[in-house]
């Protein structure tokens, strides 16, 4: 018996592995995305002419990633935030057409189950020592300016050094995370201390990565929120705060001028009775916009 040995080289390339994944992968999606993938991985190997030393060195710098991962640790996210992936795949689903409030990364710290709290109260429960104290307040709207009642409102944050719960083994679970339920006034507010910029983890080999590239670790400081209401596309997205020297040079390419707060001095004594606020704080008004689901 004959059979016929097919020539593969760089003249036929990728053509024959193209033909061969469109030929037999049935599920359309899967066909368009690996075709499409093996593209433009020829495409990239050719045009950079890479060595076989780089090739293995890729290989194994993906091997790292993987092992680096654990159940509370992903770094092939981590990769996704850093290369502007992540941003990218969630500009590309979550279009606002101008008038919700903007998504950003939803980023790796969002664990669920932190407490829920009434309105006014201090998501603080263990404060940081030089934590500046910060007033989170404005509204839930829908995109004709009406209050979205009965929306829940997520938010988590790092403290005023930097760090989330689950990362300092001296604050209490959930520190600096709550869930509010907006009434019919569409209004929330709470007590917090302003979020400090800080690095993402550098320890594994996306930290090796950066610093091979010659960038920093470092995100802007921000307040991270889910919120979501019956009838209306889920919000993922930040108050990032101003003036942050960060904020022109997210690590992660999660930025946006839209989703930045204006953290002011506030004086107004009746307010700070209201909320059992001792001492100087500040205070950020931003209103969110929903946009109904599609
Ligand atoms: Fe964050």
């Amino acid at each position: 018996m004959s059979v016929n040995v097919k020539d593969f080289g760089m003249d036929n390339m990728p053509m024959a592995v193209l033909e061969e994944y469109g030929a037999k992968t049935k599920d359309p999606r899967l066909k368009e995305i690996m075709l499409a993938l093996i593209t433009h991985l020829h495409e990239f190997v050719k045009e950079v002419q890479l060595t076989e030393e780089e090739w293995f060195k890729a290989i194994m710098f993906l091997t790292a990633v993987g092992q680096k991962c654990d159940d509370k640790r992903q770094e092939f996210i981590l990769l996704s935030d850093t290369l502007g992936v992540s941003a990218l795949v969630d500009s590309i689903n979550n279009m606002r057409e101008g008038i919700g409030t903007e998504n950003t990364v939803l980023g790796p710290f969002y664990e669920t189950g932190a407490p829920e709290y009434p309105m006014g109260v201090s998501i603080v429960q263990k404060a940081t020592e030089k934590g500046v104290t910060a007033v989170i307040c404005g509204k839930v709207l829908d995109k004709n300016g009406s209050p979205v009642s009965g929306a829940v409102l997520d938010v988590w944050q790092s403290s005023s050094e930097g760090l989330y719960h689950m990362q300092d083994p001296n604050m209490p679970e959930h520190n600096l995370c709550g869930r509010f339920t907006i009434g019919a006034d569409g209004e929330y507010i709470f007590v917090t201390e302003k979020p400090a910029a800080y690095p993402i983890p550098t320890d594994g080999p996306v930290g090796v990565m950066l610093n091979a590239c010659g960038r920093h670790p470092w995100r802007p400081g921000h307040l991270h929120f889910i919120i979501t209401a019956p009838g209306y596309d889920r919000l993922v997205t930040h108050i990032f705060t101003n003036e942050d020297k960060y904020l022109d040079s997210d690590a992660v390419f999660a930025t946006k001028s839209s989703l930045v707060g204006e953290y002011k001095a506030c004086n107004d004594e009746a307010l700070a009775k209201e909320l059992n606020i001792e001492g100087p704080f500040e205070k950020v008004e931003f209103d969110f916009v929903l946009m109904s689901a599609k």
